[in-house]
C-alpha cells in the first residue's frame, strides 16, 4: 500500500506522466483493451472523468458502454450527500460478479468519496477484490498508479492530504460534442457549514489565464462552440495570484477568441459577484444571459448559520442590480431545505425569496449530514419526514414558476445551439437558448454545431418544444 502524504505535486509530475504513459501503451500494445468510468456528482467530476478518459485513450484503452465488457472498470465518486455515497456502495458491491468472471479485470475507485479516509479504508476493507484507489488531488497520476495496480495482488492506494499545484496539459477526451468544458480553478475556501466539498477538493487554485486562454484557443480551432468555465466558485478566480487578473478579465479576453460563440460559467459565490463583473458579462456579447446563482436559504438566521456570508436583503439587492444590467437574464439557484434548526417560519422565507427572485430553474436538496462538517455534528437537526414535506412544498412552487417563465417564450423566436438528437425522440434535435433554456425540435442532424433560429411552440417546467424558422 501507497501513501504518498504531503508530497507536494511538481510541474515534473507533467513530463513523468508521460513516461508513464508511454510504458503503458507498450504493455497493452494490441491487446484491445477497454474501460469503462462511471462518474458520479458535478460537472467538475464528469471533466475529471474526461481527462481520466484521455490518459486512458493515449495509453490505448478504448472505450465501451458496457460494464461487462470492459477490462478496465472506473468509478469516479462524489460524496456532497449521503445518497450518492449510498449509490457508490452499492453499486461498488455488485462489480464482485465481474471481478470474478474476470480476475484480470481492473477496478478503480476514485473521486472525492475517496478523499475522505475513513471512507476509502472502508472501502479497501469491504471490498477487496478492489485494485486501486486514489483522491481528487494525484488524478494526474493515474497512469502511474494503474501501472502499480496491475502489478500488484493487493490494492493500491494513493491519497494526498494536500492539494499541491495546479497540473496542466492532462490529455482530455471530452464527451460534449459542440460544447467544452474548461477548469478554471480547483478548490473552496468558502467552508459552508453543510458543505464538504472544501475537505475533499482542497484550497482555491486558478489556472494561470495563459494556460486557460491556450486552451479555449485550441477548443475554438477544433471546432467547439461553447465554453463553460467551471470551478466551485468562478467568481473568486484570481484572487489567489499575484497578477490583478480577475474573472471579469478572464472573461474580457475569452470573448476576443474567434470561432468561440458561446461562453458560460458555473458557479457563483453571491458574496463575490462584483460590480466589474456584471459590467464584463452585460457588455461580453458571447457570454451567455444566464447565472447561476445559489441561494441556499432564505432566512437570515439560517443563511448566517450556513457561513454564506450575505443576507437575503444582500441577496434580492444583487439579483435587482443583475437584472438592471441585463433585463432579459435568466437566473437558476440551489436551495437546501432543513438544515438544522431551520423552522415553519425560516422554511416559509426560503418560499419567499423563491417567489420574489421567480428563477428560471432551481435545484432543490434536502439537507444531508456531512461527517467533519460544523452544521452534522448540530443537536438540532430536522426530522425526515418533515424536511420531505418541505422539499415537495419547495417543489411545488419552483415548478410553477418555471412553466409560468417558460409560457413567457410562447411564440417567440429564439436563437438555439444544436447541441444533438434528443435522447428518446426519433428525428428530434435538442439545443439550448443563450439564457440556457432546454429546446426540442425536428431537424436534420446536419444542424448540431450551428446556431439557427426556432420558434417556440409548447412549454413545459423544464424545457421548450420548438419548429425551426430559419437556418443561419
Ligand atoms: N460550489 C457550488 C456547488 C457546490 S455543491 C456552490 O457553492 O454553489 C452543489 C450544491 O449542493 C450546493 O449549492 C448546495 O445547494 C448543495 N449541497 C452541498 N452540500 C449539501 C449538503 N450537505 N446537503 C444538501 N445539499 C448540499
Ligand atoms: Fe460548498 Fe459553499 Fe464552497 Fe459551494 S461555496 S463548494 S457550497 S463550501
Ligand atoms: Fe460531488 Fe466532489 Fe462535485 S463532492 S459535487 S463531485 S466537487
Amino acid at each position: 500500500m501507497l501513501n504518498r502524504e504531503h508530497m507536494p505535486v511538481s510541474s515534473q509530475d507533467e513530463g513523468e506522466q508521460q513516461l508513464y504513459i508511454e510504458d503503458l501503451k507498450n504493455r497493452i500494445y494490441g491487446k484491445g483493451l477497454k474501460y469503462h468510468i462511471v462518474t458520479y456528482g458535478c460537472q467538475m467530476n464528469v471533466h475529471d472523468s474526461e481527462k481520466l478518459a484521455g490518459m486512458l485513450s493515449e495509453i490505448g484503452y478504448t472505450e465501451t458502454g458496457r460494464q461487462q465488457d470492459a477490462d478496465l472498470i472506473l468509478f469516479n465518486t462524489c460524496c456532497v450527500r449521503e445518497n450518492a455515497e449510498l449509490r457508490v456502495y452499492g453499486n461498488v458491491g455488485a462489480l464482485k460478479s465481474y471481478k470474478q468472471a474476470n480476475p484480470n479485470r481492473i477496478i478503480g475507485i476514485c473521486g472525492c468519496m475517496m478523499q475522505q479516509s475513513e471512507v476509502a479504508d472502508y472501502i479497501r476493507q469491504t471490498f477487496p477484490f478492489v485494485d486501486l484507489i486514489f483522491g481528487t488531488h494525484n488524478l494526474h497520476r493515474f497512469p502511474q498508479l494503474l501501472l502499480q495496480a496491475l502489478d500488484s495482488n493487493h490494492t493500491v492506494v494513493e491519497i494526498l492530504d494536500s492539494e499541491g499545484a495546479v497540473v496542466e496539459h492532462v490529455p482530455t477526451k471530452r464527451t460534449q460534442g459542440v460544447s467544452a468544458w474548461v477548469t478554471i480553478m480547483y478548490g473552496c475556501n468558502n467552508f459552508c457549514s453543510y458543505c464538504i466539498v472544501p475537505h475533499v477538493r482542497g484550497r482555491e487554485r486558478s489556472r494561470r489565464p495563459a494556460d486557460i486562454l491556450a486552451e479555449i484557443q485550441k477548443l475554438a480551432e477544433a471546432g467547439y462552440k461553447e465554453i463553460t468555465l467551471l470551478g466551485q466558485n468562478v467568481n473568486s478566480y484570481g484572487k489567489d495570484m499575484d497578477e490583478q487578473y480577475l474573472f471579469h478579465n478572464l472573461l474580457r479576453d475569452i470573448n476576443e477568441i474567434e470561432g468561440i460563440q458561446r461562453i458560460r460559467f458555473m458557479t457563483s459565490h453571491p458574496k463575490d459577484l462584483s460590480d466589474d463583473l456584471i459590467r464584463a458579462m452585460a457588455e461580453c456579447k458571447k457570454v451567455c444571459k444566464h447565472l447561476h446563482l445559489p441561494v441556499q436559504a432564505g432566512s437570515d438566521r439560517i443563511l448566517h448559520a450556513m457561513n454564506r456570508k450575505y443576507s437575503s436583503k444582500y441577496y434580492l439587492d444583487l439579483v435587482e442590480k443583475v437584472r438592471k444590467a441585463m433585463p432579459d437574464i435568466a437566473l437558476s439557484t440551489d436551495i437546501i431545505v432543513g438544515f438544522p434548526g431551520e423552522n415553519e417560519e425560516d422554511f416559509e422565507a426560503t418560499l419567499r425569496i423563491a417567489k420574489k427572485v421567480r428563477y428560471d430553474s432551481a435545484f432543490t436538496f434536502l439537507y444531508s449530514p456531512r461527517k467533519g462538517t460544523p452544521a452534522a455534528k448540530r443537536r438540532d437537526q430536522v426530522p425526515a419526514e418533515q424536511k420531505k414535506q418541505r422539499l415537495a412544498r419547495l417543489n411545488e412552487l419552483i415548478n410553477g414558476i418555471c412553466m409560468e417563465k417558460n409560457q413567457e417564450h410562447l411564440g417567440k423566436i429564439k436563437e438555439v445551439l444544436v447541441e444533438g438528437p434528443s435522447k428518446n425522440r426519433k428525428d428530434v434535435l435538442t439545443g439550448r437558448t443563450d439564457t440556457n433554456k432546454i429546446v426540442n425540435f425536428k431537424g436534420s442532424p446536419e444542424l448540431i454545431g450551428s446556431l439557427i433560429m426556432v420558434r417556440i411552440t409548447e412549454a413545459h417546467s423544464w424545457s421548450l418544444e420548438g419548429e425551426i424558422v430559419k437556418n443561419d
